[in-house]
């Protein structure tokens, strides 16, 4: 059949993480243990309680039909319970609160519900594609917001000319804890965001879905903890890292009446709902005891420091994050002007570890790669040993 591929699809580059993932499957072909490091998927399994919850509800035949495109009334309180606990914020479950199919179906879709033809959206660079490619989906235009490492790749609101623009943008998306840069912010520049969202009549969307993921003390700021958040924006949460249960696909929108609204709408046209089972399972998530998701970070905090402690022995010296899964680091000088995409498949054909290039997550990522710590500590070690033989080479 021949037909004219649409405009949408042609403005979607191939996957830019796509050329390591390839080379790791010719290598594992060849019968070489590759450790991958390359893609954020945690390798733990959902805990057990979780686990029995769906497969109980899953032998109710009523559980079998379509469900409730924006959440169960339940999951919706459910989550505004985690939010009361977690950081004394008020959500109404009603009007406040929608379930999504993972943060990023609901951030794709958001950006449609909210972005038409050539609108355009403050998108951060480096940063989790699907922040971008949902603007280019939406038919949106991006407008890039370096993350650099002299601001300790924090947005810098002052850099943002807006009179430059034409037409105005609509929308400011932004995430923090952050990936792939592992940076954090704190509760005052969530404010000044506020502030910044109300001159400039932007809608904020925050992805939170590294909420959970902390270490050594410290605790990432919710969005919604800024006052007046819920008047200019909304916040992502996603069980996929708090709970391992990134093969769920549960999340949740969370803030802005209006803007929630509008993604109700548009949803309700295309999807009956996340299957009740998991629903029901995400409820126990949220309302049980939360020692599991404390455990579930420390297992990465324990992974952090073999990585980077060991790379440390070798010369290449990362400093630590106290948030997420990932660590960014910055390609050593000797290796610098190959730049990340060959310094990659080289740690992979020599070292026989994959790990992200930073370009991967846009232009201002070059000089970057991503380790994502979903292997145990044995193989992070041999993967440590792999890399020094990278960085020993003449
Ligand atoms: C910043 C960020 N947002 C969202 C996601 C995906 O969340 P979900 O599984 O809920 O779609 C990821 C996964 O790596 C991520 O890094």
């Amino acid at each position: 059949m021949i037909f004219e591929q649409s405009k949408r699809i042609k403005s979607l580059p191939p996957y830019a993480l796509g050329a390591v993932k390839s080379l790791m499957h010719e290598e594992r072909a060849k019968g070489i243990d590759v450790i991958d490091l390359g893609m954020g998927n945690p390798d733990k399994p959902t805990p057990q309680h979780i686990v029995d919850k769906l497969c109980e509800v899953a032998r109710d035949p009523k559980a079998h039909r379509y469900s409730v495109s924006k959440g169960l009334s339940g999951l919706r309180k459910a989550v505004a319970f985690r939010y009361k606990e977690d950081f004394n914020i008020d959500l109404d479950p009603e009007k406040e609160v929608i379930a999504t199919i993972g943060a990023k179906e609901g951030i794709s879709h958001l950006a449609m519900a909210l972005l038409g033809d050539g609108d355009q959206a403050l998108v951060p660079n480096p940063t989790y594609p699907i922040h971008l490619y949902s603007i280019v989906i939406a038919g949106g235009k991006v407008i890039s917001m370096p993350l650099l490492k002299e601001n300790n790749f924090i947005i810098d609101l002052n850099k943002i000319k807006m009179s430059q623009y034409s037409p105005k943008p609509k929308v400011l998306l932004l995430s923090y804890p952050h990936n792939p840069t592992t940076a954090t912010v704190d509760l005052k520049f969530f404010e000044d965001v506020v502030a910044f969202a109300k001159q400039e009549n932007l809608v904020v969307i925050h992805d939170y879905a590294y909420k959970d993921l902390h270490f050594d003390g410290y605790k990432p700021p919710s969005f919604l903890q800024a006052k007046g958040a819920k008047d200019v924006g909304v916040e992502f949460y996603s069980l996929t890292k708090s709970y391992n249960m990134a093969g769920w696909r549960i999340a949740f929108c969370l803030g802005n009446e209006k803007v929630i609204s509008d993604l109700a709408k548009l949803k309700g046209y295309m999807d009956y709902g996340i299957f009740t089972p998991i629903q029901v399972a995400a409820i126990t998530a949220l309302k049980g005891d939360q020692k599991c998701t404390a455990e579930i970070a420390d297992v990465y905090r324990v992974r952090r420091d073999v990585l980077i402690d060991g790379l440390a022995k070798a010369g290449w010296n990362i400093p630590k994050p106290n948030t997420t899964m990932f660590i960014w680091a910055e390609i050593p000088d000797k290796f610098k002007a190959m730049g990340s995409v060959e310094f990659s498949k080289l740690i992979l054909r020599e070292g026989a570890v994959t790990v992200s290039p930073g370009i991967g997550f846009g232009e201002y990522g070059e000089g970057y790669v991503r380790f994502a710590l979903v292997e145990n500590e044995e193989r992070i070690k041999q993967a440590v040993r792999g890399i020094k033989k990278v960085l020993e080479r003449k």
